[in-house]
């Protein structure tokens, strides 16, 4: 089995198809159905629409990425632990569009608007930025962290953080508290009619109105850490540490459906755009897709590559070599993929896909793949071989299985 790196001590082990190298924090889907995924690995991974294989990585973050957003027009907000806002174009590049700076510390929520991104940060502000350029609103009056922030239908910005308070931005600095409930609030959706879904420590799922009023029901023992709206806004899916996904039938606060399956607990739960389907991220450091009108799982995201490995060829390195189908193919014909084929291996030097971009680290060539360097990139990783790759952070951490990875590799990239 293959064991990537575990980012957070004590965590079980998984089998190989994951494609992050950490805990999936972040998901967001652009109205095409193209999903970005995130999380502690610092990359942010572009997913084929409908979620087919991984497109494109990017790996820009100076930190775990905590929050993702789609903009209007195509391309994503991505921002995290570096409190740095990066807006990337539908096809990334190695480098953002534009860098929205300015937080004093982690930004843990994104949401847009029009042509408005809002940002909630542990600086204890939340900001407001005109990405047509015009002046950033900072938003004071939180006491501590600033967890989460939405945009009303009525385009009002609201926020929740650490201090309890649910609030309302009318604009010139103004903060109305909305709801208070003396307990630190994780996440935050806006649905039809003004009214707004938030969760946090208790584990309690709260709708308030417009006006204030709060209906509540208990969707977990444990705190919750993520909320996703379905788009026609009739379903929540509400996500706990304690592990459930749970969804409910947001006029009714009626119970739907407890997803239950493997990769749980999660961190992040999106919807697709048709509400047929939702997306869930979590410490397996997978994409799951589940089905939103049974609860099922429809398994994790295809990972494999299209490209069959040539029949019989050491069945165990082939097993292994599954964790990075995903990204990389075995020969220049199978086109472009998130990551450089890897014909002719051996031999070549770093960098050296023509047509390829990759990052600086290895456009500088001056590693040489052999099975010695390839077997020291998975033994102490991309991070600290080739500090600066985008190639997100994992590890072969059983020498079997690293053996077997290098013999596959031996043969099938000749
Ligand atoms: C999520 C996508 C992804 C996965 C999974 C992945 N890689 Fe990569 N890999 C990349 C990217 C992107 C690059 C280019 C990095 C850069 O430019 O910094 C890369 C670069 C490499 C390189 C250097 C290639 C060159 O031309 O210099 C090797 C070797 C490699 N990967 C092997 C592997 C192996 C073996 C696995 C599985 C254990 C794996 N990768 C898993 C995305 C991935």
């Amino acid at each position: 089995m293959l064991i990537l790196l575990l980012l957070l001590a004590g965590l079980p082990t998984y089998a190989q198809e994951a494609v992050h190298g950490g805990p999936v924090r972040a998901l967001a889907v652009a109205a095409d159905g193209t999903l970005a995924s995130a999380g502690f690995d610092q990359a942010m991974i572009l997913w084929e629409a409908g979620g087919g294989r991984p497109r494109a990585v990017v790996r820009w973050d100076g930190g775990a990425v905590n929050a993702l957003a789609a903009l209007p027009g195509g391309g994503f907000a991505s921002s995290g632990e570096d409190g740095r806002i990066a807006l990337w174009p539908a096809v990334p590049g190695l480098e953002p569009l534009r860098v929205l700076e300015g937080h004093g510390g982690p930004v843990a929520a994104l949401a847009v608007r029009g042509g408005l991104l809002a940002s909630a940060s542990w600086d204890g502000t939340a900001r407001v930025w005109d990405l047509g350029g015009g002046p950033v609103r900072v938003l004071e009056g939180h006491q501590g962290n600033v967890n989460a922030v939405v945009f009303r239908g009525d385009g009002l910005l609201a926020s929740a953080g650490f201090d309890g308070t649910l609030r309302l931005w009318p604009g010139q600095g103004v903060s109305l508290t909305l709801a208070e409930f003396g307990l630190p609030l994780n996440a935050l959706v806006a649905l039809p009619g003004d009214v707004l879904a938030v969760g946090g420590a208790d584990g309690l799922l709260r709708l308030v109105g417009p006006g204030g009023g709060v209906r509540e029901v208990r969707a977990g023992a444990r705190p919750i850490v993520a909320i996703a709206a379905a788009p026609d806004g009739r379903h929540l899916a509400v996500a706990g540490l304690g592990g459930s996904v749970t969804l409910w039938e947001a006029a009714s606060l009626r119970l739907v459906h407890t997803l239950e399956g493997p990769g749980l607990p999660v961190w992040s739960v999106a919807y697709a755009p048709d509400g047929a389907s939702l997306w869930t991220g979590g410490t397996d450091r997978r994409v799951r897709r589940w089905d939103a009108t049974t609860g099922r799982p429809m398994g994790p995201i295809e990972t494999e590559s299209t490209e069959a490995p040539p029949a019989g060829l050491h069945p165990q390195g082939a097993r292994v070599f599954r964790a990075c189908s995903a990204c990389h193919a075995l020969t220049p014909a199978a086109g472009p993929m998130a990551g450089p084929h890897l014909h002719g291996l051996f031999g070549r030097r770093m960098g050296a896909v023509p047509g390829y971009a990759y990052s600086e680290r290895l456009a500088r060539g001056d590693i040489t793949w052999t099975r010695e360097t390839v077997a020291d990139l998975f033994t102490r990783g991309p991070d600290e071989v080739t500090p600066g790759t985008r190639m997100p952070i994992q590890t072969v951490g059983n020498a079997e299985d690293l053996g077997a990875l290098l013999d596959f590799l031996e043969m099938a990239t000749r």
